[in-house]
């Protein structure tokens, strides 16, 4: 039924195909029989097959069994569960948390909750998709700033007339690895709120690749140095340097409580079983007790960095163990995507539409060696 528009997908160089692998998430996988060298996990501080996290798991079963077999409001959600949304929100130093089941989910479930008829959202144009998809459920209107145009979001804020505006942004750009303008952006909101006793600007931020690698893994705002305001909503995952299954939302308790009642995701779907909240419990524990993680961390992003720009490559703002290889055109970042594969390393191509330019999107993580990061760039340099 759908060949020609299938064969088109190959035409275009865009057609998308899954390669699983045989081995545990890290650094070394293996993927049809041979070893790679994986500069593609989101798994920043190899906490996903981590001994205490394993542990916890097996703890959680023992206990819980696996299957949660009914929605949160349904008794679907263990003690763990709460024991994660109150570690959640300490760690993020916010009155309450709330799990969702995971980022995506908390996308299309909290900004249509927030951002209802009449109000106006304002999302920076290389936002996450699950935030775009968000956006196309509330029933607000969107206006797109340019990436990071503080000036150009500040326009729009002045021309746009409604009851409530939120501001959308991710606390890291997940395909650029660049940072947020947190800052200015704080800076922004508290001028427009200083006036009024109930805030009228609201920022939702997305911290799914902030949680766990800035500020301590306590994320963008903390990073800055920006306290938590009765304004901001911060979601985050445990799927990306927690290594674990899931994401969630933190903010006052009355925002939360909110969003436990309007957020469709959250309450039209099975939670999520609480051996997988188990082990983001252990790994928010671990972030807390090892600094060392994160340091190893930014060593091995400084040392690939440094790598590659001498190679000559463009790595635009990247500030993150997210860099991106930007070639120019899609053949290109195909045939290197290949060539690295058969170098025995697997960094594939990000292709339109999930991003305007191609690229290569390296993740680095604590768990690579000097010689997989040297390996990379010799591989880089042939
Ligand atoms: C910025 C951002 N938000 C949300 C998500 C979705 O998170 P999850 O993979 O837990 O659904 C991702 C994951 O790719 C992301 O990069």
């Amino acid at each position: 039924m759908f060949r020609e528009s299938l064969t088109s997908l190959k035409e275009k160089n865009i057609f998308r195909e899954i390669k699983d692998r045989e081995s545990p998430q890290g650094s070394r996988i293996i993927i049809n029989g041979k070893r790679y060298i994986n500069f593609s996990s989101n798994d920043y501080l190899g906490l996903a097959n981590h001994p205490a996290v394993i542990k916890a798991v097996k703890n959680a079963i023992s206990k819980f069994g696996f299957g949660s077999g009914a929605s949160r409001l349904l008794g679907g959600g263990s003690t763990l569960h709460k024991e994660l949304e109150k570690k959640t929100a300490i760690f993020k130093r916010r009155e309450s948390a709330l799990i969702f089941n995971s980022g995506y989910a908390a996308n299309t479930g909290v900004i249509p909750a927030l951002a209802e008829e009449g109000d106006a959202v304002f999302s920076d144009e290389l936002n996450h998709s699950s935030i775009v998809d968000g956006c196309r459920l509330s029933k607000a209107k969107t206006f797109i700033y340019r990436h990071k145009d503080i000036s150009h979001l500040k326009g729009l804020l002045k021309k746009v007339k409604a009851r409530k505006k939120i501001i959308i942004t991710d606390g890291v750009f997940s395909m650029d690895g660049d940072i947020a303008p947190l800052k200015d952006i704080y800076n922004l909101c508290l001028k427009l709120n200083a006036n009024s006793l109930k805030p009228s600007v609201l920022l939702y931020m997305d911290d799914a690749h902030g949680t766990g690698i800035l500020g301590d893994g306590r994320g963008s705002l903390e990073h800055f140095g920006l306290k938590p305001k009765s304004w901001i909503i911060q979601m985050g995952t445990f799927s990306k340097a927690l290594g674990s299954l899931g994401a969630f939302v933190a903010g006052d308790k009355d925002t939360i409580s909110w969003i436990l009642n309007n957020a469709r995701s959250f309450i039209f779907s099975t939670a999520l079983p609480s051996c997988v909240i188990a082990a983001s419990i252990a790994s928010i524990k671990l972030i807390e007790d090892n600094p060392s993680l994160i340091k190893k961390l930014r060593i091995n992003r400084e040392r690939t960095v440094k790598g590659v720009l001498k190679l000559g490559y463009d790595i635009t703002d990247s500030e993150t163990p997210i860099i991106p290889i930007k070639t120019g055109s899609i053949e290109k970042t195909l045939q290197l995507s290949r060539y690295l594969f058969k170098k025995g390393i697997y960094a594939p191509a990000i292709r339109p539409p999930t991003v305007k330019e191609p690229r290569i999107r390296l993740t680095v993580t604590a768990t690579h060696t000097d010689e997989d990061i040297e390996i990379l760039i010799g591989a880089f340099n042939k």
